[in-house]
């Protein structure tokens, strides 16, 4: 007898299995009820997810904040507002899914009362930026570097599922060749503002083993875009303001590369990262941005120029800033499938007819809300 034989007998009514076309169309609707099933069980993570959002009243955090609710789950803000930033929250401060938490990160007792309740932490507070931290180096290090440490201990105990790091490409630095640096490539910071990032990398993976949360570290590119807590000094935003206003633009080295990544795409990636399973996202870094929107300042220039008639535009070599690097973001491409949705060459000109169209008139007024030029608070 032969073994089909033999399983005839067992099961004699078995229904010989499907082919041609009844298997395809069995596929297909397994593939849609495991979607289904998959989306249900996402949406009531969500439902049952508080992330909090350290620093979410600053560029990135009032766009993620947003993105976060829209997606169903609750978020708590930690921030210190210490550019006078409250503003670009406060639309939230009556939705019963928000709750917010004035202070410093460093302070044990604040931590405490923000951490009730929450089940994720994304970490942005910093002082941001290379020429912030120059100018206030002790408190750079204090917040970035201390603060930072001891607030990421404290998380251990309490029951946080994720824990996720916003750093920076800045830390690439300079390179010395054409290769675009991937997450295992050497680290050059040029800064206080990176030796302070790199540092922190480095304590999490160091402690990585030994904590009971999920930590991922997020190398993010040179951010642009529209956010409510708009930053005019950052480079994308400074040239098409510049230009709009018909101002005469000055750049300094403009065939340094830099990665772009536009605010809203780094605040999905974010969110693509709470919503990964843990083994493909835990002790892992990722650069965030994507390879094909890595650029020249001249480039940038170029974008914009069409859509700035007369502008004057003047280069000069030897600014202060020594950074040059490419970036490959083929890891998180490739293993968490994010692409991004924006690209420079789009919003940038957009950027400047919204300027044009009155848009952020009162720059000039408010300068310390719309660039990270002085601390106010703290
Ligand atoms: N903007 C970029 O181009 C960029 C690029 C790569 C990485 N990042 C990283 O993303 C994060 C957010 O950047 P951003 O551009 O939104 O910066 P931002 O300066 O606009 O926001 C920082 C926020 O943190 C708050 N804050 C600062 N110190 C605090 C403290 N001690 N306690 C509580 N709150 C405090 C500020 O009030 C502000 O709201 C940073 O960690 C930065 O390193 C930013």
């Amino acid at each position: 007898m032969t073994l089909s034989d033999a399983s005839e007998n067992v099961f004699p009514h078995r229904p010989s299995p499907p082919q041609g076309a009844d298997a395809a169309a069995l596929v297909a609707a397994f593939r849609t009820d495991l979607d289904r099933l998959t989306r249900n069980l996402v949406r009531q993570l969500r439902l049952e997810r508080n992330v909090l959002v350290v620093g979410g009243a600053g560029y990135i955090g009032s766009v993620l904040v947003r993105k976060l609710l829209a997606t169903g789950c609750k978020v708590t803000v930690l921030d210190d507002l210490i550019y006078d930033n409250g503003s670009s929250i406060a639309a939230l401060l009556d939705l019963p899914e928000f709750s917010f938490v004035r202070g410093d990160l460093c302070h044990g007792e604040t931590l405490h009362q923000a951490l009730a309740g929450v089940t994720d932490v994304v970490l942005l507070a910093a002082l941001v930026g290379d020429p912030l931290c120059k100018k206030y180096p002790d408190l750079a290090r204090r917040v970035n570097h201390d603060g930072a440490k001891t607030m990421i201990d404290r998380l251990n105990g309490r029951g946080i599922d994720r824990f996720v790091f916003l750093s920076t490409c800045s830390n690439y630095g300079l390179r010395q060749d054409d290769t675009y640096a991937t997450e295992e490539a050497e680290l050059n910071p040029k800064s206080l503002y990176a030796e302070t990032k790199v540092a922190v990398e480095q304590h999490i993976i160091g402690n990585a083993a030994g904590c009971d949360f999920c930590p991922t570290i997020l190398r993010a590119a040179t951010a642009y875009g529209v956010s409510d807590r708009m930053r005019f000094d950052l480079t994308v935003s400074e040239f098409a303001r510049t230009l709009a206003i018909g101002e005469e633009l000055l750049v300094y080295d403009e065939h340094t590369w830099r990665p772009y990544c536009h605010v809203d795409d780094i605040s999905s990636a974010i969110i693509t990262v709470l919503d990964t399973p843990r083994p493909r996202v835990c002790g892992e870094i990722f650069n965030v941005g994507s390879t094909d929107e890595n650029y020249t300042k001249k480039m940038i220039v170029d974008a914009l120029l069409p859509h700035a008639p007369g502008a004057v535009v003047k280069y000069k070599e030897g600014g202060f800033d020594p950074r040059n690097y490419r970036v490959s973001f083929e890891k998180i491409a490739s293993k968490l499938g994010f692409t991004h949705k924006h690209s420079v060459n789009t919003c940038a000109p957009a950027l400047m007819n919204n300027i044009r169209s009155g848009f952020f008139g009162d720059v000039g007024a408010r300068r310390w809300f719309y660039g990270n030029y002085e601390v106010r608070n703290m």
